[in-house]
């Protein structure tokens, strides 16, 4: 009896909560919702969706909500420089209705918040402590399309680190501690058009792994950034998608292994000496390459940019070392204007190039722009071909001769690029004509003396001879006595 009574007695218990839960729960969806919104960490509404208040020194973010045409609210929440810590975040943070941007960059995070959201697309939380991605941590945003996981210091990303981010389509890791990347850690982010990997440690790393065959990146891929990395070599050739490579400020031997479509190429700030032929691949679709900041950089090399038929775009600045550009840069076909080049504008800035070989005219004829400035310009014969070139912008001083030092390069005139040879074979003709015309004058005054001169004697001696030959002999003593 007593076990019933008990029975019982637990089940109108249980009613009786039931029937509290309804009631709590009962007031209609839009209160929930409301409810729900107004619970936020991050933001303080006063009332549901609308704008909330924003004091600089309480403890919410800056929210702020915007209707979309379709008269949808969307909120954007800025985080930046909260200090939100760890124990903020609860088991997990139920974002606004409608959030689509949560920027917890600088906010000094040490562990990746599970967040939940179904309409956030951009989500930042650079700029922290964080050390490691949870396996799956990023599954209930799953609409995201840019993560920004930049100057943190994770070590390793797992194969599900990114699982449920189907839409990503940019995700920035740079200036991390990443070593190592598992298989196909990318695989889930099937749309993914950028990936930034810069100032991690993965050269070593990559000389091993394929970014395509191992990590799942696709060939949507259009840009990878991998600047600061310590790469020698990398092999993208699976990635036919590839429009983009920043590859500068790696130790990078060479380059061959480059996919053919590629368009733009930035490797600024290799530190070899010499570009050579075997460097890079002939890229028949590359516009834009990218030499900047080259430390160590003196020359480039016949045929360096031999195969690049669309490049139009080439950019040395910076390049402080680099004084020679071989006539032969862009291959014998083209100086022999069998083909021509696409190249537009060059950049020569602060580099060391006095002067540029006249052979290279046929390369440079769909020239529109050539910066020169800060190169110790030698503006003599040898670059007058430059100077006579049309449609051509240049910016840049003379350094030498020191007749047209100091002057802007555009504004010497074309007969004014002279070659000190050229002075010293007029100052030697008119030397030599000056020193005929000396000797001339010398010879025709010597035989005017001489005229002068000689009849004299030989005159008196034939009027002293003829008239009284006696006259010599008395003279002679005389002479001998005034002695
Ligand atoms: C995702 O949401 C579910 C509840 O809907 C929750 O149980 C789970 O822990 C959440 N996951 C993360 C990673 O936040
Ligand atoms: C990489 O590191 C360099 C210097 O260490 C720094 O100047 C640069 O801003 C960093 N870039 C990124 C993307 O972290
Ligand atoms: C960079 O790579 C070289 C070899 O490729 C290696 O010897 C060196 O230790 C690496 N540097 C760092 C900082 O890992
Ligand atoms: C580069 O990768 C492709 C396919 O991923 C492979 O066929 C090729 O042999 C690799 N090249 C080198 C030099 O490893
Ligand atoms: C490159 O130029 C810098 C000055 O800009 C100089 O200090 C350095 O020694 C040069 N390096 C080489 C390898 O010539
Ligand atoms: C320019 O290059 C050609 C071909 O290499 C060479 O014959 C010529 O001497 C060079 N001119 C100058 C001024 O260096």
């Amino acid at each position: 009896m007593k076990r019933i009574v008990l029975l019982f007695v637990l089940l109108v218990y249980v009613q009786v909560l039931r029937a509290q839960e309804e009631n709590s729960v009962d007031p209609s969806m839009e209160e929930a919702s409301a409810v729900r919104v107004i619970d936020s960490h991050l933001c303080h509404f006063k009332k549901p969706l609308q704008d909330p208040t924003d004091e600089d020194d309480d403890q919410y973010c800056d929210c702020d909500v915007h209707n979309t045409p379709m008269g949808l609210p969307e909120v954007q929440i800025d985080c930046r420089k909260h200090q939100l810590a760890d124990g903020f975040w609860q088991e997990y943070e139920q974002l606004p209705q409608g959030t689509i941007r949560l920027d917890l960059s600088q906010t000094g995070l040490t562990v990746v918040p599970r967040l939940s959201g179904e309409n956030l697309r951009y989500l930042n939380i650079g700029h922290n402590q964080i050390t490691t991605i949870p396996d799956k941590v990023f599954t209930n945003v799953s609409l995201l399309e840019e993560l920004d996981l930049s100057s943190n210091r994770i070590e390793t990303l797992t194969t599900d680190a990114l699982a449920g981010l189907s839409k990503l389509t940019r995700i920035d890791l740079s200036g991390n501690l990443i070593r190592s990347i598992e298989v196909n850690a990318f695989s889930n982010a099937l749309h993914l058009k950028q990936l930034t990997l810069s100032n991690n440690t993965l050269g070593t790393f990559f000389i091993r792994t394929d970014l395509y065959l191992r990590l799942g990146v696709t060939n949507r891929l259009a840009i990878l950034e991998m600047e600061r990395c310590n790469l020698t070599d990398i092999n993208l050739s699976s990635g036919v998608g590839l429009e983009t490579a920043r590859l500068g400020y790696n130790p990078l031997q060479q380059l061959t292994n480059l996919p053919k479509q590629l368009a733009h190429l930035d490797i600024s700030g290799t530190p070899i000496r010499s570009l050579s032929a075997k460097f890079l691949p002939h890229l028949l679709h590359l516009v834009t390459l990218e030499l900047k900041d080259m430390p160590i950089l003196y020359t480039l090399e016949e045929y360096a940019l031999y195969g690049l038929p669309r490049l139009s775009n080439l950019n040395l600045q910076g390049s402080r070392n680099l004084s020679s550009i071989h006539p032969h840069v862009f291959g014998q076909n083209v100086d022999r204007g069998e083909t021509v080049t696409k190249l537009e504008r060059l950049t020569l800035t602060g580099t060391n190039i006095r002067t540029l070989n006249s052979t290279l005219q046929a390369a440079f004829e769909k020239m529109r722009r050539l910066d020169m400035r800060g190169a110790p310009l030698r503006c003599d014969c040898q670059l007058r071909w430059l100077r006579e070139l049309p449609n051509l912008q240049t910016l840049g001083i003379c350094v030498k001769p020191n007749a047209v030092r100091g002057l802007t390069f555009g504004m010497v005139e074309s007969h004014q690029f002279e070659c000190r040879a050229e002075q010293f074979w007029i100052y030697t003709v008119f030397n030599v004509l000056l020193a005929i015309l000396l000797i001339v004058l010398l010879s025709i005054g010597i035989v005017m003396i001489a005229r002068a001169i000689r009849p004299k004697p030989h005159v008196q001696l034939r009027k002293v001879g003829a008239s009284s030959p006696y006259a010599r002999v008395t003279i002679e003593p005389n002479r001998a006595e005034v002695l």
